[in-house]
């Protein structure tokens, strides 16, 4: 197939097209860089099935040639940069997504939207089901991130309903992995880069907020299983395993030898209380589930770090 995904150049998306590129597909990846970085393309420079074209995808923009399948991962994701671009986030979840649909509509391709746990808000369902319908506020500041994604569900349906285009929608949860950025604001990069600087651990509110994580290559894989798939409502993607922030900040400092203190800040407005997939219908539907454990996957995560730091200080 001949792919074009947006936010090629993000923490995920750049995995995504490694994987498509194993998977023997050809690959246009178009970002503007807001969030991402050249650096996590830059292995792929001789890979003749891969093109890249630096784009904002809220502008106008035409793709040469068939395509088989539109994927849509353009958005800032980290808490920071949705905070540091609140309009931007706005714009790309509803001008780039329906210029993205447009495109496949254009093309005859299919599309898959990479949506988020955020669409579930604060949530009072434990664990979030995709039949869950959230508790967002709409006028908090996150909600520039959570309705931005909220919009973009709704627009993929609409056209989905409408057009019938082939779609998928992706409900991602925390995900972590090689390529996050060290100082994005997300708890895997800010521990590790905490416990390795020998800094103390923030933790903001008492810790006893949970979250799962996923390790990026189990993402991927659902990603890429959802998008052959026939399934046109959300499908929630992460890791069931839940821990408090607190036990989490223990794992790293054991796994990493950190003697870093614990810091407690007071919690961020409109932070979850809990967070975790139910991801029976991803089992059930794509036969997925989460393989890395979070050991191994956050050693893997640690390397990538070490290396950077490594290369920044030589
Ligand atoms: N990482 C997670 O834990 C997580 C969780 C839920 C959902 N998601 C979703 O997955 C997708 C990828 O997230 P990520 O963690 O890789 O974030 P990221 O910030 O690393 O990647 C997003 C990419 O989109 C690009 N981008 C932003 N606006 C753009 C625009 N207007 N035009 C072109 N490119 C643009 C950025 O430059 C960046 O390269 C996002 O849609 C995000 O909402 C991620």
């Amino acid at each position: 197939m001949r792919i074009v995904v947006s936010g090629a150049a993000g923490f995920i998306g750049s995995h995504f097209c490694d994987r498509l590129l194993a998977e023997g597909h050809t690959v246009v990846g178009l970002d503007n860089y807001l969030t991402g970085a050249a650096s996590n393309l830059a292995h792929l420079a001789d890979e003749p099935r891969f093109r890249f074209v630096r784009q904002d995808i809220t502008e106008p923009f035409t793709v040469d040639g068939s395509v088989d399948a539109v994927v849509n991962m353009a958005s800032p994701a980290s808490p920071k940069d949705y905070l540091d671009h609140p309009i931007e986030t706005l714009d790309v979840g509803s001008t780039g997504t329906r210029r993205m649909l447009d495109l496949a509509r254009e093309k005859g391709a299919r599309f898959l939207l990479t949506s988020t746990s955020e669409c579930y808000g604060d949530p009072e369902v434990h664990p979030q089901p995709e039949t869950y319908w959230g508790r967002v506020n709409p006028v908090g500041p996150r909600s520039c991130y959570d309705e931005s994604k909220r919009f973009a569900e709704a627009l993929t349906m609409a056209c989905h309903r409408e057009h019938g285009l082939a779609t998928n929608i992706a409900r991602i949860f925390n995900t972590y992995g090689p390529r996050m950025k060290l100082d994005d604001g997300r708890v895997v990069p800010a521990f590790l880069g905490q416990a390795l600087d020998g800094a103390p651990l923030t933790v903001f509110g008492d810790g006893s907020q949970t979250r799962s994580f996923c390790y990026v290559s189990d993402l991927v894989d659902g990603l890429y299983r959802l998008m052959l798939s026939g399934e046109r409502f959300p499908v929630n993607l992460g890791n069931p395993h839940e821990m408090t922030i607190l036990e989490f900040a223990e794992r790293i400092r054991r796994l990493t030898g950190s003697h870093s203190a614990i810091e407690f800040r007071p919690l961020p407005e409109d932070d979850p209380r809990q967070r975790c997939p139910d991801i029976s219908k991803a089992r059930a539907l794509l036969g997925w589930e989460p393989r890395v454990q979070l050991e191994e996957g956050l050693r893997r995560t640690v390397e990538h770090f070490r290396r950077a730091a490594g290369i920044a200080i030589t």
